[in-house]
């Protein structure tokens, strides 16, 4: 599930591409990494657990620079472990054929166990517990001289997802790779040919890519890529250009991605909204969703399906298009959705929302929907991704990469995304042309609200100095700010390793309140929106339990501040953009509480950036 990157020249050695490859994917967390390197005389293979430096030590006391130009074809992974600890044994590259053959592969095998059997049966001998091994050894046992036909021969017994790529000695010069379920991007550069699972890992070399298709399987040699199909009929896919560089893939200065891309909000916000807001129509434009008045006013019901951040973005949609277009949704996490034999069908609309568009459950959640004759469209960042393609329509949220490991640019962009769609869906409906202009004009002040809380950032610093030291903390929210008390507990489970969750403020009373003392602070959403007397009502609750509760309030709200041990300003805004600018400042607060407990904030531990596996 999470890296690899195979490269492959005439005159080029693949160690130092390799290598810069796979560092460029440590932001998607991982805990073991490992190269294969062909030459004349066969394969080397160098593992190591833990961080890409590591191994890339080890190919330096491994293999002088001298002895580096003969390894022209070479293929690495970073791996999360899915199956079998983060051991040497396990890591990947795994070999078969006595050394001859390697292979990385993101993704699940899923009947292994079986595979496995029957191969151990005919006397293969596994070194590791991973599931990716048997693909390893099905290969070699298939090849019978053709390699792309043996890759696809041992594909056709295989369950379960891969992104792959092998080499082998016995065919000097080639690379197969094959995908289904996990992505692989092939970059065609002017004397190289970079393959990676991510296209930040290939933007170095070159911004022609091929994004492969499930079912896809390549033979990539110096001279060029040919694309087949599992039955070896030859696909054709159009090669197509990354329209970002490497400056947008690297720190620029900041200490950690994460607080970068905090900090790029304002202009990630003005592209996603750049061309789309119709002033003169009171609506938003969207054309990527491909869909007439016509069709918009058939929906029912809108299903919003998505994972993590992700959802709860969808969440705050639900309060989003209820208002503004009067169209019942149920926001619903990816995996429970796909499972629980959905009711939709082609009076629904399913809107799918993936920051990588790469997800297992919420692909999968896109396919049921799809099977079932809905309406479905994607809201993605990565162009390109497997759901933005399989949705068919969609909006882009043009935000730039996303490398820090805990989501924070996304999740305001697709709020923006979100309530444009609610805009356009409502001005089909019962939204007045007054009320849209309204809107209009509140969504394009978002970029420089955001710009606004970012000024926050020293005193949020020292606020975090106060409530870096608890080991619990609560998030309550009401209404719309229910999901960014969510989103805000998410952030600082992920980065700062605190035991933190976000409820409704109503429910803390039915429950919860049971664990309130001095040492378990409450972090409470009070921006001005209706029900926000309610919430400090609650808040009061809390003080009286002796909790020290730290609000985020609209700027200048002194009667919430009396009653709360400290407070975040957050400028004023009407109530559909409350969550964006609420959000902003959790996620600040969660970066310095993060700093301040010395956590790894761009790759904590046991996550991955995109989760593709069900
Ligand atoms: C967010 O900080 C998380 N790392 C995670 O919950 C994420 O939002 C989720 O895995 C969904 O990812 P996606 O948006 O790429 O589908
Ligand atoms: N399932 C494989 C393993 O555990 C691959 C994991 C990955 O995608 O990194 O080794």
């Amino acid at each position: 599930m999470c890296g690899i990157v195979g490269f492959s020249s005439k005159t080029t050695s693949a160690v130092g591409p390799l290598v810069n490859g796979l560092s460029r994917l440590e932001y998607r967390g991982y805990d073991s990494a490992g190269v294969a390197l062909a030459s004349a005389e066969g394969l080397r293979i160098y593992k190591q657990t833990g961080k890409v430096a590591k191994l890339a030590q080890l190919l330096e006391r491994a293999l002088p620079e001298r002895e580096r130009a003969k390894y022209t074809l070479g293929i690495a992974h970073t791996r999360w472990a899915t199956h079998g600890l983060p051991t040497v044994a396990n890591a990947h590259p795994h070999v078969a054929d006595g050394g001859r053959l390697a292979l990385v592969h993101n993704g699940i095998i899923e009947n292994y166990a079986a595979l496995r059997a029957g191969l151990e049966k005919r006397g293969v001998k596994f070194l590791s517990q991973t599931d990716t091994e048997v693909l390893a050894h099905l290969v070699a046992a298939f090849d019978k001289g053709d390699f792309l036909a043996a890759v696809c021969d041992a594909l056709k017994r295989v369950e379960g997802t891969y992104g792959l790529a092998a080499i082998s000695a016995r065919h000097p010069g080639e690379m197969v790779v094959a995908r289904k379920g996990s992505p692989l991007v092939i970059g065609i550069g002017e004397k190289d040919v970079v393959v990676a699972s991510d296209v930040s890992a290939i933007v170095a070399y070159t911004r022609q890519v091929i994004y492969l298709k499930d079912g896809d399987v390549a033979m990539i040699t110096p001279d060029g890529v040919d694309i087949h199909s599992l039955d070896n009929a030859p696909v054709a896919r159009e090669v197509q250009e990354v329209d970002w560089d490497l400056g947008a893939i690297e720190k620029g200065g900041y200490e950690h991605f994460m607080i970068k891309e905090i900090f790029e909000q304002p202009e990630a916000l003005a592209n996603t909204l750049r061309g789309r807001l119709d002033a003169a129509n009171g609506t938003a434009l969207l054309s990527g969703l491909n869909l007439s008045p016509r069709e918009l006013a058939a929906v029912r019901r809108l299903v919003i399906v998505g994972c993590g951040t992700s959802l709860h973005a969808g969440m705050v949609g639900k309060y989003l298009f209820e208002s503004l277009a009067d169209v019942p949704v149920s926001p619903e996490q990816a995996a429970e959705f796909r499972y629980s034999n959905p009711i939709v069908g082609p009076d629904d609309w399913v809107i799918a929302l993936s920051q990588s568009g790469e997800t297992a459950d919420t692909l999968a959640a896109v396919r049921e929907s799809i099977r079932k004759g809905a309406l479905v469209s994607g809201l993605c960042n990565v162009v390109g991704s497997t759901i933005a393609r399989e949705a068919g329509r969609g909006v882009y949220l043009h935000a730039g990469p996303e490398i820090s490991v805990a989501s924070t640019k996304a999740f305001t962009a697709q709020v923006t995304a979100l309530l444009m769609t609610a805009l356009k869906l409502g001005r089909t409906r019962r939204l007045s042309r007054e009320a849209g202009d309204r809107l209009v004009s509140e969504i394009s002040r978002i970029p420089d609200l955001v710009g606004k809380v970012l000024e926050q950032n020293d005193a949020i610093a020292a606020v975090a100095q106060k409530y870096a030291q608890a080991n619990d903390l609560f998030f309550i929210g009401r209404g719309i700010l229910y999901p960014a008390a969510l989103e805000g507990a998410l952030k600082i489970k992920e980065v700062a390793y605190v035991h933190a969750e976000g409820y409704q403020a109503a429910e803390l009373k039915h429950g919860p309140i049971a664990l309130l003392s001095e040492k378990t602070p409450v972090v409470a959403l009070l921006a001005n929106i209706p029900g926000k007397e309610k919430t400090l009502g609650n808040v009061q609750e809390c003080r009286a339990r002796n909790a020290p509760v730290l609000g985020i309030v609209t700027a200048g709200d002194a009667s919430a501040k009396a009653v709360l041990s400290d407070a975040i300003e957050v400028p004023a805004t009407g109530v559909e953009l409350s969550p964006i600018v609420s959000v902003v400042a959790l996620q600040l607060f969660a970066y310095h509480v993060a700093r301040l407990r010395g956590c790894e904030i761009d790759q904590p531990r046991n996550l991955a950036k995109s989760v593709t596996v069900e």
